[in-house]
């Protein structure tokens, strides 16, 4: 931990060095730009929530390679990860990222931006400076986000149903969304899980055993002068931090590759360099510092449950000492789940536990390479031949009965 004190005004001074040579590195390209500039028609939608918040959709209504406009066109809400944001689904391209395979296979895809990311910054009644904006977790963009996502999209394209698929934060808001609220079971036609990420307590990354004693229990000094802020807010420091230690002819490229994704991965054999590249122009996407406490809890407790306030005000919350669990039992929409033996956040023993306490699941895939991990879902060279093309055929198989 010391030296950690010790490497942050360093690492910032650098960057500041940096951003000084170098000035307006990050050409930032939102994912409608990107979405048209391969050639898709692409639409952003605003979503308000019941508290506020501004969420933005973006949406590739059909593909101008079918010319579907006016075919029927199930929907699908693709829903990103953590420090993370609707790029995940598009940086690897027409040929590989899951968004157009599925808007070339007929779907109306719509990428779905969690509160707080760099496409979700504002509250109608809240400033984006004012601790109760980043007063929120992702039981939150699971119980309300996510939930005003699908009424939006069901309303918008007058249907019953939609597919969903998300990656790591995003199957586990999935996962506390149809828990706590079992009626929306039935607006899901069918569930995708890349990475799910429930419990936490075998995760190889470094950052449980860095960070978890520390803030994992609540209550600790450290717990509150982190709890209601932005964590890794995605601004030019970070940015250019980022952007300059792993864009392409960096000098720092492998430095970056072993450094930036240390905490996430376990190598990076299957890695697409030039998709990790175009994701970095955009990430890290912004969330709140209770979405990482949170997930580190989780760690420490080993239960998949609610926010742990400490004993008095669990007792104000939630009526009890500890923090309710999320009961997968009640989820009934027909779910499958993607995962790796190589995810050292979410690996292969805790997917087992997962698997046991859900028990509706649908379909417990394991992709089958040893090396694939947690990020790959995201920027593998071979995510559409081993994930991608499956989810697919599965969605085309619900949609054919
Ligand atoms: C790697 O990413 C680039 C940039 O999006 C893309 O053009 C290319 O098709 C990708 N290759 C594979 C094999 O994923």
């Amino acid at each position: 931990m010391r030296a950690l004190i010790y490497l942050l005004p360093l690492l910032l001074a650098l960057s500041q060095a940096l951003a000084d040579s170098k000035l307006n590195l990050r050409d930032m390209i939102p994912s409608d730009e990107r979405i048209r500039s391969h050639g898709y028609p692409a639409e952003a939608h605003r979503v308000v929530t019941d508290d506020g918040y501004v969420l933005k959709l973006f949406r590739i209504p059909y593909s101008h390679k079918l010319g579907n406009q006016n075919a029927r066109r199930p929907p699908v809400l693709l829903q990103h990860g953590l420090f993370s944001n609707s790029d995940c689904w598009l940086s690897s391209g027409p040929d590989n990222s899951l968004a157009y395979l599925l808007a070339d296979a007929g779907y109306d895809v719509w990428l779905g931006n969690a509160r707080g990311n760099i496409y979700s910054r504002a509250n109608e009644q809240i400033s984006l400076n004012h601790p109760r904006f980043w007063h929120f977790d992702w039981h939150e963009i699971g119980t309300i986000d996510i939930a005003a996502m699908i009424d939006y999209i069901l309303e918008e394209t007058q249907h019953e149903q939609l597919h969903y698929a998300g990656h790591s934060q995003g199957t586990t808001v999935y996962l506390v969304l149809l828990s706590e609220r079992p009626e929306y079971n039935a607006k899901i036609k069918s569930g995708h899980l890349l990475a799910p990420c429930a419990f936490f307590a075998h995760g190889r990354s470094a950052v449980f055993g860095l960070l978890g004693p520390l803030v994992g229990t609540p209550g600790g000094i450290w717990n509150q002068l982190l709890v209601d802020t932005e964590l890794i807010p995605y601004n030019n420091l970070v940015n250019r931090l980022a952007d300059n230690g792993c864009g392409s002819g960096s000098p720092y490229e492998s430095i970056c590759k072993n450094g930036f994704l240390m905490f996430a991965n376990g190598g990076y054999e299957n890695i697409n360099l030039t998709s990790m590249q175009l994701l970095i122009k955009t990430h890290p996407g912004g969330s709140s510092s209770n979405q990482g406490i949170h997930y580190l809890q989780l760690s420490t407790s080993h239960e998949f449950r609610q926010y742990d306030w400490g004993t008095k005000k669990n007792r104000d919350l939630y009526g009890q000492d500890l923090p309710p669990d999320y009961d997968l039992s009640k989820i009934t929409a027909k779910t499958h789940s993607y995962s790796s033996q190589n995810d050292a956040l979410c690996g292969p023993e805790d997917v087992d536990t997962l698997v046991a306490e859900f028990t509706h699941l649908a379909e417990d895939h394991r992709v089958p390479l040893e090396s694939f991990n947690h990020l790959d879902f995201i920027v593998a060279k071979n995510m559409k031949e081993l994930v991608n093309d499956l989810i697919v055929d599965r969605i085309n198989g619900y949609e054919a009965r």
